[in-house]
């Protein structure tokens, strides 16, 4: 991480950039600066005035939540130049009915362009995509960006694991802590919850819940975000979206080499090749340092080789939007 500001400490340092300042950008902004290990945020939108404001107000948070991280609203890529990560949110949320792959040829146009900027401006950063279709737009990015492909991932199986542990949570009223989930495949109708690898207390999932309670909790999750853009009428969800993404922010920035499912490019796991699909990995400074290959039971694996193969048409169509 290599800048040198005036008010870096040892541990805050790098620049982290989010595009996008609607709910979900400026929550991922306000938690990534809460975790005070960065020296500056930048949240860069088209929209006069919003970054801006948006930046004073949290900086103005600082003395009371305590993080010295700042925060620097802009309508351009000046300020974000030379950024160690950048998070992709821009483009239109769904509205109630909306399938996300409705917003593909809109998000694309938006998507395409951020990316190019990102690509001069911050040359060596590692993108993660969360606008939508998610793994459309995360293929999108790696081909407008020609970033080496590990540099470029999409959040969503963090959020729809997130999801399935929350419902399991609660259905069993146990804490969240111990309920372990996992999903794969796509962030969309082919999104492929793996019962198999679920636990609670370290006990497999199937032997605490009945296969019909576990196939609804999976109907749900696979609807997770249809469910919350039903309920709120204007937008989507972004208290959970974001906290998955500023972990993955995380993860590179420390380094950390932490597990976690992602939209990563696939090249030979599983059987599947040259796709962009959610996949567990591993995350670091490098973005994507390995997808892990998991034994899964049969019919998972089917499901997952399915859901490349649905993504992998769309990702070829995302090529000349
Ligand atoms: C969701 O599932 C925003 O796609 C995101 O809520």
């Amino acid at each position: 991480m290599g800048s040198n500001g005036a008010n870096e400490t040892a541990n805050n340092r790098g620049k982290v950039t989010v595009v996008g300042a609607g709910f979900y950008g400026a929550t991922t902004v306000q938690r990534l600066a809460e975790y005070d290990i960065f020296e500056t945020v930048v949240m860069t939108d088209i929209i006069e005035g919003k970054p801006q404001g948006l930046a004073l107000d949290l900086n103005q948070s600082r003395p009371i939540e305590g993080f010295e991280t700042r925060i620097i609203g802009t309508n351009g890529y000046e300020e974000s130049a030379g950024s160690d990560i950048v998070v992709i949110t821009a483009g239109l949320p769904r509205k109630p009915g909306m399938s996300r792959m409705d917003l593909i040829e809109k998000n694309a146009g938006i998507v395409r362009s951020v990316t190019e900027q990102v690509k001069v401006t911050s040359p060596d950063a590692v993108i993660v995509v969360v606008s939508n279709p998610l793994d459309e737009m995360t293929a999108l990015t790696a081909i407008a960006s020609g970033f080496p492909k590990n540099r470029v991932m999409g959040q969503a199986g963090m959020l729809d694991t997130a999801r399935f542990t929350n419902f399991v949570a609660e259905e069993l009223g146990v804490p969240v802590r111990s309920v372990r989930t996992l999903t794969l495949g796509s962030h969309g109708d082919t999104m492929v919850p793996v019962p198999s690898q679920c636990t609670v207390d370290g006990k497999p999932l199937a032997d605490v819940l009945p296969a019909e309670k576990i196939a609804e909790i999976v109907d749900r999750t696979r609807n997770g975000g249809a469910e919350v853009v039903a309920l709120l009428k204007t937008g989507s969800a972004y208290y959970a979206p974001s906290a998955a993404a500023a972990r993955m922010v995380k993860a590179v920035a420390e380094d950390s080499g932490a597990e976690m499912p992602v939209c990563a490019w696939v090249s030979g796991q599983y059987g599947i090749s040259d796709v962009y699909l959610g996949v567990q990995a591993r995350v670091g400074r490098e973005g994507v340092k390995e997808v892990t290959e998991l034994p899964l039971e049969s019919d998972e694996l089917g499901a997952l080789k399915q859901a490349a193969e649905a993504v992998r048409a769309k990702q070829a169509d995302v090529a000349n939007l």
